[in-house]
């Protein structure tokens, strides 16, 4: 844990060459030597920040989650590729949760180990987010939205990372069972504890989020963003009133899952699935999932893409952008040129109403 602080302290103001090799000493006695990382200079002129209502936190509008790709089945030095490319692109946000991997967890360490490697030295500059509120170790302790579950849970993500404190702490999803005045004093107490600096909500609905919130004003907590699915393929939120309701309480909003795992992206629109895809590798999106019917709206949404000028993942992004309540688009990336593409979309994000209107029907929101 200390040993990236201590980079930190060694590199504070000084990022030359020849200070990034010299060794530091970790607070368990092992030696650890920088590598050559040099981020690129000019990275805070590539990516617009947007702030999360009216708080201190402002993140990418596109940051990047590692939910997939950065397990311990993942090749290292492309998880480090792609962490890299983020940060020379501006895309400080990071985001993880104690499950992630394969297998569980490891996609914290994994990221830990970048943070030794290259990152930790800019962990001023970093916005690191995790959480807990799913399956995670056995028995009644380790599932859900009890106390004890998410501080244990926090404590256990701050060792894998290695890190002191992680930027936002979030509980994953609402536990039906344990009273939201537990969950949410559990989360006070983690930022009063020291372990994050402010909290969030994932996949909460509009009402729970009204509730979460007044509990959370009410303690002084710094609550300041609820991370939700959102794409072109996905319009519930906006059934459920959630954008709205993010505007009205002045929170912040993170999309996650923005390209469809994948669907709005070229991946599968010949019709094929490739081996190496979220689909072919038998991940979360099923193959069956892509049927005839959708890659018919997919090919629709792409044609209207390339007479954009852009690429489906990069329409589908900046779409999302102009969307009321969006603060940041949280993609995932296999390789760094996908993410690479995505945040093409930053240079056209404008929409006419007829386009729009369009969206809208390939959306299956109107006929
Ligand atoms: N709070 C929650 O409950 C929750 C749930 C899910 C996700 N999340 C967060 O959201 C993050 C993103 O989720 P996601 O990975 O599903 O996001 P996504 O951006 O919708 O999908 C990412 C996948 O799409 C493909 N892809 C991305 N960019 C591409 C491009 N330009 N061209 C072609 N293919 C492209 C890649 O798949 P291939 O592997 O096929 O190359 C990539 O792994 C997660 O990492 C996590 O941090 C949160």
């Amino acid at each position: 844990m200390r040993c990236v602080g201590h980079i930190v302290r060694i590199r504070s103001g000084n990022v030359n060459r020849r200070a990034a090799g010299w060794p530091g000493r970790c607070s368990r006695g092992i030696l650890a030597r920088m590598n050559d990382y040099l981020p690129a200079p000019d990275r805070y002129g590539r990516t617009p920040y947007r702030r999360c209502g009216r708080s201190g936190v402002q993140l990418p509008a596109i940051s990047l989650g590692l939910w997939h790709n950065f397990g311990s089945v993942d090749v290292h030095d492309t998880c480090r590729a792609i962490a890299r490319t983020a940060f020379d692109n501006g895309v400080i946000h990071f985001d993880l949760a104690n499950n992630y991997g394969p297998e569980p967890g490891s996609a914290e360490t994994t990221f830990g180990r970048i943070l030794r490697e290259d990152l930790g030295r800019y962990r001023d500059e970093l916005v690191v987010s995790t959480k807990a509120g799913y399956g995670m170790w056995p028995g009644p302790y380790g599932d859900h939205g009890s106390r004890k579950y998410l501080v244990a849970s926090c404590d256990q993500s701050l060792r894998r990372l290695g890190l002191d404190y992680v930027d936002i702490f979030y509980h994953h999803r609402p536990d039906p069972d344990t009273d939201l005045e537990e969950s949410m004093l559990a989360l006070d107490h983690i930022v009063r504890s020291g372990r994050a600096l402010y909290v969030g909500i994932s996949n909460y609905n509009a009402a729970d989020t009204r509730r979460a919130t007044a509990i959370l004003r009410e303690l002084k907590t710094p609550f300041v963003i609820h991370q939700f699915c959102y794409n072109l393929l996905n319009r519930n939120p906006e059934r459920d009133g959630l954008p709205q309701t993010l505007l009205d309480l002045g929170l912040g909003g993170i999309c996650f899952s923005p390209l469809a795992q994948g669907l709005l992206t070229a991946r599968y629109l010949s019709g094929d699935i490739p081996a190496d895809s979220r689909a072919g590798r038998g991940g979360f999106l099923k193959p069956s999932a892509i049927t005839p019917e959708l890659l018919t709206r997919l090919r629709a949404l792409d044609a209207h893409a390339k007479e954009r000028g852009q690429t489906l993942a990069q329409m589908s992004l900046a779409w999302l952008l102009s969307r009321p309540g969006v603060t940041s688009a949280l993609v995932g990336a296999s390789r760094p040129a996908q993410l690479l593409d995505s945040l093409g979309a930053l240079s056209n994000a404008d929409f006419t109403a007829d386009e729009l209107t369009l969206l809208d029907r390939l959306s299956g929101v109107c006929p």
